[in-house]
């Protein structure tokens, strides 16, 4: 269970944040929405712990992780502008945190192929990413998220750069690939159907507050 206690952060002397409270247990999906410039993207900092509040905390299955680096926290995140590393082909982009993590190259690789297979990415394990297309990318990069694991996935408008058919076809795919991965998960985004279509619980971002949507 991922829990925001009472988070709160100013931005140029003003509230920003004031007072957010939000449980998200293992498994399930929660979506953000709210006007741009309300914070949301800031929240989502927040729990991955690039930012730190000036009150409130963030716990984890009742430990609090305020404090605890980025890199400690076991979360994965996956933002609009989160690119792929160009350079690497897309076995090795999701391999990456696998590596990062110690596991001999060879290992890693062999899980992310076997990851790709069941994204139904079989195919293009050896393809530069460059050459893949917009939905494709965002395929690979969920793949890369969660294959070492993470506690919760933080999701930024993951498909804002794509268009309208491709959004609809990768609302489910990616919703049935976190329900099987059992993790805590939160969405960011400005589409409200989109939203529904993959979240379980839905609060609106204003005036520094969470509010209950669905
Ligand atoms: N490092 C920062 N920490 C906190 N607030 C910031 C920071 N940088 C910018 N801000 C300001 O905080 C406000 C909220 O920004 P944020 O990106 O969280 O909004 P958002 O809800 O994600 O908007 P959008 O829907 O446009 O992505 C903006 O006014 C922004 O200028
Ligand atoms: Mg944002």
């Amino acid at each position: 269970m991922l829990e925001l206690r009472d988070i709160a952060l100013r931005w140029d002397h003003r509230p920003l944040l004031d007072g957010v409270n939000l449980r998200v247990g293992a498994g399930q999906t929660v979506a953000l929405l709210g006007a741009s410039g309300s914070g949301k993207s800031t929240l989502l900092k927040l729990v991955a712990g690039i930012e730190s509040p000036e009150r409130g905390s963030v716990l984890f299955d009742g430990e609090d992780i305020t404090r605890t680096p980025p890199h400690r926290r076991g979360f994965a995140l996956m933002f609009q502008d989160f690119a792929l590393f160009p350079h690497l082909d897309v076995q090795d982009n999701v391999a990456f945190g696998l590596v990062e993590q110690g596991v001999p190259r060879a290992a890693a690789r062999e899980r992310a192929r076997d990851m790709l297979q069941r994204f139904g990415l079989g195919a293009l394990v050896r393809s530069r990413v460059t050459t893949l297309s917009g939905g494709e990318q965002q395929r690979v990069a969920l793949a890369r998220a969660l294959i070492t694991r993470p506690r919760a996935l933080l999701l930024d408008e993951p498909f804002s750069a794509l268009d309208a058919v491709l959004r609809e076809q990768l609302r489910s795919e990616f919703r049935e690939r976190i329900a099987e991965a059992g993790i805590a998960a939160i969405l960011v985004t400005h589409d409200e159907a989109e939203a529904r279509a993959m979240a379980q619980h839905g609060w609106a971002l204003e005036g520094g507050m969470l509010h209950p949507l669905w």
